[in-house]
């Protein structure tokens, strides 16, 4: 695997994924889970974030101490990656929400684009993009064209679940990119479904099954 891909072996994460693939897992529990296994690879994935020292004054004394040096943009790929936010935001609270809208035309299974609103100052943070599923890879790799169009630069991707197929294409057109999954699965049905999977995330998350 390329160095650029980890893969979350957290056993709450891996069983919480478990909880998730379960079909018999109903719309509201489908949620929770989201939320709480983007928490946990949240907190993984940003473990390099930078730190500056900044001068503290507790209530005894003055003092030289570590805070965080970064600032940080949430790009949720609509509408799945929406479930993933609040994991993200509740470990950063100060961080800016960007919206990517993508859907994948059924037929050719290419992603088109109906929204993309970015924070300005863009640039000069740190991106997590975030979508449940890295199925063909065309949604998150065209999400992060647009991200790097608007001069972003330290773009890392979060999935729960990723097919090798999508890795693939990911980690050629995007080799900058830090890729983080929850679980890495065996390939993709014919209408492009990752297996096992979870079915489709967008409809589990909101119940438009
Ligand atoms: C899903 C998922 C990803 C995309 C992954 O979204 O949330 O964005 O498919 O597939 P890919 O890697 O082959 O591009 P979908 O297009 O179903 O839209 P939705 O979130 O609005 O349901
Ligand atoms: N999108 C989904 O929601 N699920 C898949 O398995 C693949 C793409």
């Amino acid at each position: 695997m390329q160095p650029n891909v980890h893969i979350m072996d957290h056993p709450l994460i891996t069983h919480k994924i478990s909880m998730l693939r379960d079909e018999a897992t109903n719309t509201k529990d489908f949620r929770q889970l989201v939320y709480e296994i983007a928490l946990l690879m949240g907190y993984e994935a940003t473990k390099d974030l930078k730190l500056t020292d900044a001068e503290i004054k507790t209530p005894l004394m003055t003092t030289t101490k570590k805070v965080l040096d970064q600032k940080v943009a949430i790009v949720p790929i609509l509408r799945a990656g929406l479930g993933m936010v609040d994991g993200v935001l509740d470990l950063i609270p100060a961080a800016k929400v960007g919206h990517i809208g993508l859907y994948r035309d059924h037929e050719t299974l290419r992603p088109v684009e109906y929204y993309c609103k970015l924070p300005s100052d863009i640039p000069s943070r740190e991106v997590i993009v975030v979508d449940p599923m890295l199925a063909t890879g065309g949604s998150s790799a065209a999400a992060i064209s647009f991200i790097k169009q608007r001069g972003a630069k330290n773009i890392k991707l979060m999935c729960i679940i990723a097919a090798p197929e999508g890795i693939k294409v990911m980690t050629e057109e995007h080799p900058d990119v830090e890729i983080y999954c929850g679980a890495l699965d065996d390939r993709l049905n014919e209408k492009g479904y990752i297996l096992p999977g979870l079915g489709d995330a967008g409809d589990r998350i909101f119940g438009t099954l």
